[in-house]
């Protein structure tokens, strides 16, 4: 009981400060600033323009109706908190990324800013309606693209509970009545019923089970004189699939067998935070000491092996930067860390500040 009192107590410590509103309008240096965090941060999946679908199915940005629905404070959470078990991670430091509050809020009213319409401050009080309508109407007109359980396919997860626990039910009922403009989520107010549309908000609603945001308690990531594994051991013999990946079957075997290599963790540097795999170091995509890092690794053809969430965007983007600064021997975890977590190979779990203020 005392650790969920605690954990909530964190919930709202760290929920609250970002909620706040922001009304001034951003000055020309400000905008300037969020279109640089934007491009550096964001565009890997979200694309250069705001369109979406990049990489890793991440929505579009620019439709009006997430801005009216969604400004400011359910975009912010999704940028501050991420969408855990998504790609989409957390970039807020107290979560272990690399943007404060004031950036979250400088880059919210910028993405507002570009599709320039206003917000509609939609009420926070829950919708209700007939969940077995609800989950019927699920199965016949949007499981096809956001999956049976609400996992996400080539559409966002709304039945992942982190994702649920950061939106009210008039953000999802306001998706589902008016659909994204410019996106294959179209608007069921034309073909459903209210009833039905209440329904599924509903019965979306019955999934937000159990989850809760937790500030984690922040490692100190490897020193550089830590990131070659197995320094004194031999090479793992890689057999690269397409010139640049390796299997996760044959990375676990290498780190099984204690091989020389560096891992590097290519995610937000939130994720790494939250899970990752034993002596990963993080070098985010969007890293940009690359003279500094290219010195402190080493340059006798060790095998430097770079994964990302899922499975490739992020981990592709270091490796080639590695590439260019002419290191050989560089390869991509072929299935990222989530395909290597569902083949069931270990990952290290960080430590939450309720873990360890609990007695
Ligand atoms: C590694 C890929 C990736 C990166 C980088 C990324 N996102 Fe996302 N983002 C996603 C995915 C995937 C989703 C959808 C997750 C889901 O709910 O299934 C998402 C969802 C979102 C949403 C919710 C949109 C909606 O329709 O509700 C917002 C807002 C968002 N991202 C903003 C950002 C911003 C701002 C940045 C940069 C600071 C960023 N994202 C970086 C992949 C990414
Ligand atoms: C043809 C595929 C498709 C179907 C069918 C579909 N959706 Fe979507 N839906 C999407 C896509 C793609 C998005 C993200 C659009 C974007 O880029 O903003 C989305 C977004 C959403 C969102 C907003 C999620 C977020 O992250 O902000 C909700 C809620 C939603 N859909 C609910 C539903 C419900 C409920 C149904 C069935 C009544 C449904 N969708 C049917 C493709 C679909």
């Amino acid at each position: 009981m005392r650790k969920k009192f605690i954990a909530w107590l964190v919930l709202f410590a760290i929920l609250l400060p970002i909620s706040e509103p922001s009304l001034a309008a951003l000055s020309e240096a400000e905008s300037a600033a969020a279109a640089a965090d934007y491009q550096k941060y964001c565009a890997l999946c979200h694309g250069a323009d705001r369109q979406g679908y990049l990489n890793d199915h991440a929505p579009s940005l620019r439709s009006e109706s997430l801005i009216r629905s969604g400004f400011p404070t359910e975009i912010k959470y999704t940028i501050g908190y991420g969408r855990r078990g998504t790609p989409m991670g957390a970039y807020s430091e107290e979560m272990g990324g690399p943007l404060s509050r004031a950036e979250i809020d400088r880059l919210a009213r910028w993405l507002k800013d570009q599709v320039g319409v206003e917000p509609l401050h939609l009420s926070t009080e829950p919708v209700s309606g007939d969940i077995d309508l609800g989950a019927t109407i699920y199965a016949g007109h949007c499981a096809q693209c956001h999956g049976g359980q609400g996992e996400g396919v080539t559409a966002p997860a709304i039945g992942n509970p982190a994702m649920l626990s950061l939106h009210t039910d008039e953000f999802l009922k306001y998706a589902i009545e008016n659909g994204r403009d410019g996106t294959e989520m179209r608007a069921f107010r034309e073909t459903l019923s209210a009833d039905e549309i209440n329904g599924v908000t509903a019965f979306l609603r019955t999934r937000a089970t159990g989850w809760v945001a937790e500030q984690p308690a922040l490692q100190a990531p490897p020193k550089s004189d830590r990131y070659i594994l197995n320094p004194d051991a031999s090479a793992p013999d890689f057999k690269l699939k397409d010139g640049r990946y390796v299997l996760s079957e044959d990375l676990y075997r290498a780190l099984q067998d204690k091989r020389r290599m560096v891992l590097l963790d290519t995610r937000v540097t939130s994720m790494w935070q939250m899970a990752h795999i034993a002596g990963s170091v993080p070098i985010p995509y969007y890293y940009e000491r690359y003279d500094q890092l290219v010195a402190d690794l080493p340059d006798d053809g060790t095998w430097i092996i770079t994964y990302c969430e899922c499975p490739r965007a992020a981990a592709e983007s270091v490796n080639e930067r590695l590439r260019e600064f002419g290191l050989e021997n560089t390869a991509v975890l072929w299935e990222g860390i989530q395909g290597w977590v569902t083949l069931g190979y270990p990952v290290s779990v960080g430590q939450t500040l309720a873990e360890q203020t609990s007695p």
